[in-house]
């Protein structure tokens, strides 16, 4: 993939990963344990706050994995398009793919159907039952962007 075209591509392809699944380890493993020390409903806010400047950089993120992942596979010369599975590389996109396609479920998920249902129900047992499967899901989302990180770098080692 020498031309110009294709390197900015896969620049904005890598970047779009840096930014998504490390947003999501930064604020697993680095923002929420950290808002918890602070004392009173602020951890709350903090967190609202974060998270709603996050969810749009997150939006734009996925938008670009998808475009760039669709130019990089065109341009691949291993691929052999998705009703004929005749090599490992194309098998591992196709796999790559079922993963993608359930972080991005799970992104939209949260953002669009939990989130408003944490935001109407009232506080109690309820509420941090939502909240808890909200963090359980983005949890499972950090070990999908794992796993699909792992099938990236396969690919590459295949291509
Ligand atoms: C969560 C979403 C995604 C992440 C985190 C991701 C991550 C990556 C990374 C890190 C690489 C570089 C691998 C390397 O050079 O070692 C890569 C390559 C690639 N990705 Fe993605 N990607 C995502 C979504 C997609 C999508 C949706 C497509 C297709 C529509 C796609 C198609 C490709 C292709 C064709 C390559 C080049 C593989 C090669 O070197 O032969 N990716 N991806």
């Amino acid at each position: 993939m020498g031309d110009p075209l294709a390197i900015f591509g896969y620049w904005l392809h890598l970047g779009a990963a840096v930014f998504w699944i490390g947003g999501i380890a930064f604020i697993l493993l680095i923002a929420i344990p950290a808002s918890k020390s602070v004392p009173g409903n602020d951890s709350g806010l903090i967190m609202g706050e974060i998270a709603g400047r996050f969810g749009p950089l997150a939006n734009w993120c996925i938008l670009l994995l998808i475009v760039t992942g669709i130019l990089m596979t065109g341009l691949a010369a291993r691929y052999s398009g998705v009703m004929h599975q005749d090599n490992n590389w194309t098998i591992v996109l196709l796999v790559k793919l079922a993963l993608v396609s359930a972080m991005v479920g799970i992104h939209f998920f949260r953002g669009l159907v939990l989130g408003r249902m944490i935001a109407r129900v009232e506080s109690g047992a309820g509420k941090s039952s939502l909240q808890k499967l909200s963090l359980n899901l983005v949890k499972v989302n950090l070990a999908l962007g794992s796993a699909i990180l792992l099938l990236s770098g396969a690919l590459s080692y295949l291509s």
